[in-house]
């Protein structure tokens, strides 16, 4: 009799011990004070050897029994710790949907790359492919190739940053003129748009700007076909009703040369402020390739002839736009940049 209630006691204590164990580590010591090798009612089992022989079947039918209530108990509390656990977790882990994503806020075009994308696209289109040069240049082909020997006052024409007696930061996108006919025959039909230096800074001028050279040489190339190149440009770029005018100028690598207005965009050739009232906007310098620049690329003269032209991107950009600091251009000023916003398609 006395047996039996010690192993209810034990029990009863161990699945009150079972019910209120708060996570799975403190039910395993339940399950180790209890069921372990040296737990009670695993002691029970053994104390088993001192009963009366008559008296052990039944006392260790009790014992076992209360050990399976025990186990069934552990058991069934494992799982409902597992639940609740699962549950903690989830909730822990919740993700607040109506928390608004932050803005990741997206570049716009740049109007320069607007309008050089632009350019490119015109000129690709009549046939022309695309070459670069260094920017760090040698004065042969920034000056010697292009016709503008030592000393040669045309050489003031660009302030140009030297490195030294022979290197120098290219003035302009003439000299790729040079380093592709060196290496390609005839017909030659590049543009060739980068970066050029000059020591020059006020609201039109920046120390750095982009330009756009142009070289067509071939065959029976005449003035006619620049004009007509030209011409074309100008009304893709400013539009079909776009005039152009052709002021003779003076380059060296180029003879006869030629600078180029467009009539003004902003008052279609009445005058404004934007064109001093005069009606026209120049916009690039152009010209026969001189047949001295040819030959010193070792071209013929009597075979071949060509035209070429330069046009700065950042004025084309200002025009276009009707921007009149070239500064804005590179002060990277959102709010500037933004206006741009949806112009100019995809990169
Ligand atoms: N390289 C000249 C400049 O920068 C422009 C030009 C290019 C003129 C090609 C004629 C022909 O002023």
């Amino acid at each position: 009799m006395e047996f039996r209630q010690r192993v209810d006691e034990v029990k009863q204590e161990a699945l009150e011990a079972c019910q209120g164990a708060p996570d799975s580590q403190a039910l395993e010591q339940v399950r180790v004070k209890y069921l372990g090798k040296k737990g009670s009612l695993t002691g029970l089992l053994r104390g088993l050897g001192q009963l009366d022989p008559e008296e052990r079947p039944n006392a260790g039918k009790l014992v076992n029994e209360a050990k399976a209530e025990v186990e069934s108990a552990i058991k069934h509390r494992q799982q409902e710790l597992a639940v609740m656990e699962q549950q903690r977790q989830l909730e822990a882990e919740t993700i607040d949907i109506s928390l608004p994503g932050r803005p990741r806020p997206q570049g716009t075009m740049h109007p320069v790359t607007i309008v050089l994308n632009e350019i490119k696209r015109i000129f690709v289109g009549m046939g022309y492919s695309v070459a670069e040069g260094p920017e760090v240049e040698t004065d042969y082909y920034n000056f010697e190739a292009l016709n503008i020997p030592k000393d040669h006052p045309a050489r003031d024409m660009q302030d140009t940053f030297f490195f030294n007696d022979n290197l120098l930061l290219r003035s302009q996108t003439s000299p790729v003129q040079i380093r592709t006919m060196e290496v390609q025959k005839p017909p030659v039909r590049i543009i060739a748009p980068g970066k050029v230096y000059r020591s020059d800074s006020d609201v039109t001028h920046s120390p750095m700007f982009h330009q756009v050279e142009g070289l067509l040489v071939d065959d029976h190339v005449t003035f006619a076909d620049l004009k007509g190149t030209l011409q074309y440009f100008a009304e893709q770029m400013f539009g079909s009703h776009t005039k152009t005018r052709f002021r003779s100028s003076y380059f060296p690598f180029t003879e006869p040369s030629a600078e180029v207005d467009v009539s003004c965009i902003m008052c279609s050739g009445q005058g404004c402020r934007i064109c001093s009232f005069t009606g026209w906007l120049e916009i690039l310098g152009s010209g026969m390739v001189d047949p001295r620049v040819l030959r010193m690329v070792g071209y013929d003269p009597d075979e071949v002839s060509g035209f070429a032209f330069g046009m700065g991107v950042e004025r084309i950009a200002m025009l276009k736009y009707g921007i009149n600091d070239i500064r804005l251009l590179f002060d990277n000023d959102v709010r500037f940049l933004r206006q741009f916003e949806g112009q100019g398609g995809c990169c």
